[in-house]
């Protein structure tokens, strides 16, 4: 971009630089140099010169082995788990490996609580948290159909009742505005392609003083065997929820692999 500004303003002042520092007066000459910059640097601006577009919430990289090659506040986006891999989420290994339990008591629910479950591939978290909430119900948002209908067979061979599946959009997770208590990410925040836009959806979806939970693996620990970005940092998914106005309530870092973040959206 540096080269072609420069190319431009060359031209500029072979047509009309020497004939402004020979017949007008210095002063004027300069001005009208500043001006012709401005109207250049304008130009580029409205053609969308790639050296501006770091103004945006998103940059493009190299795409790492576990990435999308988009980047978002220094953190690059994680490829989304397919629902080939879904066998891995009900693993029974879980239950000791990461104790679901513990975070789910962890939320304190309440009976008539609206849950949001985001990114809840078959629906480990949200089958298990339909009993605590029987006044209430969970909303079980994924971008996979096909994840959506292995969480609908649970549900029916379990005789589930308070589980909604809702098909969302990467950049949209299709909520109502004001109607959740408290959403749910588990594994999940990290892979979301439009992180930005998916959690300004889930703020206008929370009711005021409603929650936002995170549950992430621990990039600061090197033992704990998962992908590089399907890790996160406490600081970093701090940042992220900052940028999208949530207020940090606590971080609860008693799971043996993943950090609880609690955030709260304003009263
Ligand atoms: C690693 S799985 C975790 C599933 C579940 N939370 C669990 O812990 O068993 C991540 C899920 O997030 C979903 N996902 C990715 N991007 C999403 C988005 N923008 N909105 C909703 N779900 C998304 C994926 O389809 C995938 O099912």
């Amino acid at each position: 971009m540096f080269h072609r500004q420069h190319q431009t303003w060359a031209t500029i002042r072979k047509a009309f630089g020497n004939r402004l520092e020979t017949s007008i007066h210095p002063g004027i000459a300069s001005a009208l140099r500043c001006l012709a910059l401005v109207a250049v640097l304008w130009g580029l601006t409205a053609c969308g010169a790639p050296a501006l577009q770091g103004s945006t919430d998103y940059q493009t990289v190299v795409p790492s082995a576990d990435g999308i090659g988009k980047v978002y506040l220094g953190r690059e986006i994680a490829q989304t788990m397919g629902h080939q891999g879904a066998g891995w989420l009900d693993r029974p290994s879980r239950v000791l490996q990461e104790r679901p339990q513990a975070a789910i008591e962890a939320l304190d629910l309440t009976p008539t609580d609206i849950v949001a479950d985001i990114g809840a591939g078959t629906g480990y978290f949200a089958r298990r948290i339909a009993p605590l909430v029987f006044q209430g119900k969970v909303l079980a948002v994924d971008i996979q159909p096909e994840m959506l209908a292995m969480l609908q067979a649970e549900l029916e061979t379990k005789g589930i009742e308070n589980v909604e599946p809702v098909l969302g959009q990467p950049d949209d997770p299709n909520l109502p505005p004001n109607s959740i208590d408290l959403a749910l990410m588990v594994d999940a925040y990290h892979e979301f392609a439009n992180p930005r836009e998916m959690m300004q959806g889930v703020v206008l979806a929370l009711k005021p003083g409603g929650q936002v939970v995170l549950a992430e693996y621990k990039a600061e620990n090197p033992m704990i065997m998962i992908k590089r970005l399907h890790k996160m940092s406490v600081a970093q998914v701090r940042r992220e929820m900052a940028a999208v106005g949530l207020e940090w309530v606590k971080t609860n870092d008693t799971l043996p692999e993943q950090h609880l973040l609690f955030f709260q959206k304003q009263a």
